[in-house]
């Protein structure tokens, strides 16, 4: 036994490949196939981060691993995120060679030897697999789908080098030091951990490319939404003023400017549809307003961390809870100011703004800080 176990020992692994999933079981074992095959000549490990999936991947995972102590797993529970699985895959690994890699084999594996060649040449530190590089292809991509990757490419410019064909990648390989440098400063927002990387990293990275065709799918379905859209804007967003202002601040500003206006919608129906007294007017529309601005941050702001089912309720509680201090501080303003005879506007804008700025300092700690089984 004591034989055996010594014999078990072996060095690190120099390559660790970071797989985030979501939803993957029948995507794990043909893509640890395919890595075994070729990779057969390198020293690897392979790092599943997986957002606690409905459909069990970590748990096919798990069992693969018994057999083979290259395959691991990093479970996170209450947590979403490419970005945020991919740099916790990376901070969990001692390798010194880092590879993200996309679970349903929409990426061509067989480029991985020819990355990590071109890393240990020493002139570049990150390599990226681009569908957008000479000989490369997005594959069938439907027309609407295309039009929207080349538009958040043109975007991209204001945070990434132009000459970076394809910062959208989710596919690419980099050596360990450029992690070391710009972990503290990576956003770790939405899906574009690689445009995230160069971003964030001072002096601008050295790297290459390497064109590959964008494959169909393996199994199971694209986790990408309109809601990513969402999480690219508030990226571009945190790169650029992220320094000065919070970005999730900025996300509940906007969302609470969109209820401001759902806020008016009401209460202009109350005061001119249904001749009611302000003080009612004002009092529904806070409540539908809070409403409304609980269930965006929960998908946008929060999207994250979001709330379901039962947490849902308790989390709109809470919401509803917190902000009603701010409603009342609300009230007690913008009726103040009303009785002083300066008209319903003016005097509504007064109470909003006194239960902004509380909404967000407290449901960011109660609704959604507060730690969850
Ligand atoms: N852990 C974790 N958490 N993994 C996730 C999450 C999440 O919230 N969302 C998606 N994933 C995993 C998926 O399971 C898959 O392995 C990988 O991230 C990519 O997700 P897809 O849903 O397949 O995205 P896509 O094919 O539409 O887009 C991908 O490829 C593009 C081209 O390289 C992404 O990598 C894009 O960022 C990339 O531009
Ligand atoms: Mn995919």
């Amino acid at each position: 036994m004591a034989e055996q176990v010594r014999a078990a020992v072996r060095p690190g692994a120099e390559l660790c490949i970071i797989v985030p999933t979501f939803n993957e079981r029948d995507n794990v074992a043909e893509l640890i196939g395919r890595l075994k095959s070729c990779l057969e000549n390198f020293s690897w490990e392979v790092m599943f981060v997986d957002d606690d999936s409905p459909d069990g991947t970590a748990d096919v995972v798990r069992e693969l691993a018994a057999a083979d102590s290259r395959i691991r797993c990093l479970k996170r529970i209450g947590r979403r995120g490419l970005s945020s699985a991919c740099v916790e895959g990376m901070l969990a690994t001692t390798a010194p060679y880092l590879a993200v890699i996309d679970a349903d084999l929409q990426h061509d594996e067989k480029l991985l030897p020819q990355m990590l060649d071109t890393l240990k040449q020493g002139d570049v530190e990150i390599v990226v697999g681009s569908r957008y590089a000479p000989g490369g292809d997005i594959g069938d991509w439907n027309a609407s789908r295309a039009r929207m990757s080349r538009l958040a490419v043109r975007l991209s410019r204001l945070v990434v080098p132009r000459e970076l064909t394809d910062p959208m990648s989710g596919f690419f390989m980099m050596r360990r030091s450029v992690l070391d440098a710009s972990v503290r400063k990576l956003s770790a927002i939405g899906f574009k951990i690689l445009a995230d990387l160069f971003a964030s990293h001072r002096p601008p990275l050295r790297f290459s490319e390497l064109a590959y065709t964008f494959r169909a799918r393996h199994a199971g379905e694209s986790k990408l939404d309109s809601v990513s859209v969402w999480d690219y804007v508030m990226l571009l967003l945190d790169k650029m003023v992220g320094r000065w202002i919070p970005v999730r601040f900025l996300g509940f500003s906007i969302v609470g400017a969109a209820g401001v206006a759902v806020h008016f919608a009401v209460l202009t129906l109350i005061l001119q549809g249904l001749h009611r007294s302000f003080t009612t007017g004002q009092a529904v529309a806070t409540f539908c307003a809070m409403t409304f601005n609980y269930t965006v941050n929960n998908v946008l702001t929060y999207r994250d961390m979001r709330l379901r089912g039962v947490h849902w309720l308790r989390g709109w509680a809470s919401f509803v809870l917190a902000c009603s201090i701010g409603g009342f501080a609300n009230l007690g303003v913008a009726s103040t100011i009303y009785g002083l005879g300066r008209g319903w506007v003016s005097a509504a804008i007064a109470g909003i703004l006194v239960g902004a700025v509380w909404n967000y300092a407290v449901t960011m700690m109660t609704t959604w800080g507060r730690p969850r089984k």
